[in-house]
């Protein structure tokens, strides 16, 4: 047997013992994503975690949806493996320069994508993520002003398909941002068939010549869908492990970062977790996200009412 095996073994006796559940993102290293419980994007990882009767949820993700997991789930025992896996995008949005902003905008109501810690969604109306993003936007009236937060390429991409105007927090992922277009265009000089797919977070000269524009699990179900059999995919790399198991037969290659040294199209915090972290955090029952209870029922009302909007 390999340690790698091995462990595989011990984690689930231990998940078996426990009546623990593993979820995991999409961006996660694959032998992560092989031995989760439920592998998804932000959306459907939500949704689980409001539904599981486990006693203890392992998130394999990044340090907000182990949050979002013990908001909707406050009575069970939530772990991150790593307590530094956190988001760039989530840390682009401070509480207290946010609050300060949204007073500016006092008749402005506040959609903030679920990438944010639990003070942002205590200070806002609705969350959304990038699969339901234009659901929870086409359901806000026309005429009643939005502030949208934190990530500025969703929010101008959701502004360009609404002709909405929403007031929007300068933030991003640095993963998405590091995408070079001049690269991309090359490759598509040498592979003319592959058609570009990209997560709403590329900023927009990326996303004019994108052939599909969608969140993880829209892009996965696009390549499924699709009669192509060559795809140029900019967002996190994670996500090719599934788009290759899905569909062996078809191409899939990463969209460059701008400096192809730095490795950019890897998230440096989702891919801290690995099969010995998950397994110690099992056994140790580490490290657990703790949140007050008045701050849990602040941040699940705007969830929720994701939740309840988006079908
Ligand atoms: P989705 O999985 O909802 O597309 O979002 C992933 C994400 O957090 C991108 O940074």
């Amino acid at each position: 047997m390999t340690d790698n095996e091995i462990l595989i073994e011990k984690i689930a006796a231990l998940k078996k013992e426990k009546h623990a559940v593993i979820l995991a993102h999409f961006y996660q290293e694959a032998e992560i994503q092989d031995i989760a419980d439920f592998i998804g994007d932000s959306l459907d990882l939500s949704r689980k975690s409001a539904a599981t009767d486990a006693d203890i949820i392992v998130f394999a993700g990044v340090h907000f949806m182990a949050e979002t997991a013990k908001i909707l789930s406050p009575d069970k025992k939530v772990l991150l493996p790593d307590l530094n896996a956190g988001c760039s995008l989530a840390e682009s949005c401070p509480a207290g320069a946010f609050k300060k902003f949204r007073e500016q905008y006092p008749d402005h109501i506040v959609v903030s994508y679920v990438n944010t810690t639990a003070e942002i969604k205590a200070l806002t109306d609705i969350t959304c993520t990038s699969t339901n993003a234009l659901q929870i936007i086409n359901s806000i009236p026309e005429d009643q002003p939005i502030i949208f937060a934190p990530d500025r390429n969703l929010g101008n991409y959701l502004n360009s398909l609404t002709g909405r105007n929403m007031v929007l927090w300068n933030g991003a992922c640095h993963v998405h941002e590091e995408f070079s277009l001049e690269k991309i265009i090359e490759l598509k000089k040498e592979h003319p068939q592959a058609k570009l797919i990209a997560h709403p977070e590329c900023p927009q000269p990326i996303r004019i010549v994108a052939d599909f524009i969608g969140s993880t699990s829209a892009l996965l179900k696009y390549t499924e869908e699709d009669n192509g059999s060559e795809y140029i995919v900019a967002t996190e790399s994670g996500i090719l492990h599934q788009m290759k198991k899905r569909n062996p037969d078809k191409t899939f290659i990463p969209a460059p970062p701008i400096d192809s040294t730095c490795g950019c199209n890897n998230c440096k915090y989702m891919k801290l977790h690995t099969l010995q972290k998950i397994y110690e955090s099992l056994r140790d029952e580490k490290f657990e996200i703790k949140l007050p209870a008045d701050l849990i029922e602040k941040a699940k009302k705007p969830i929720q009412k994701m939740l309840e909007l988006s079908t």
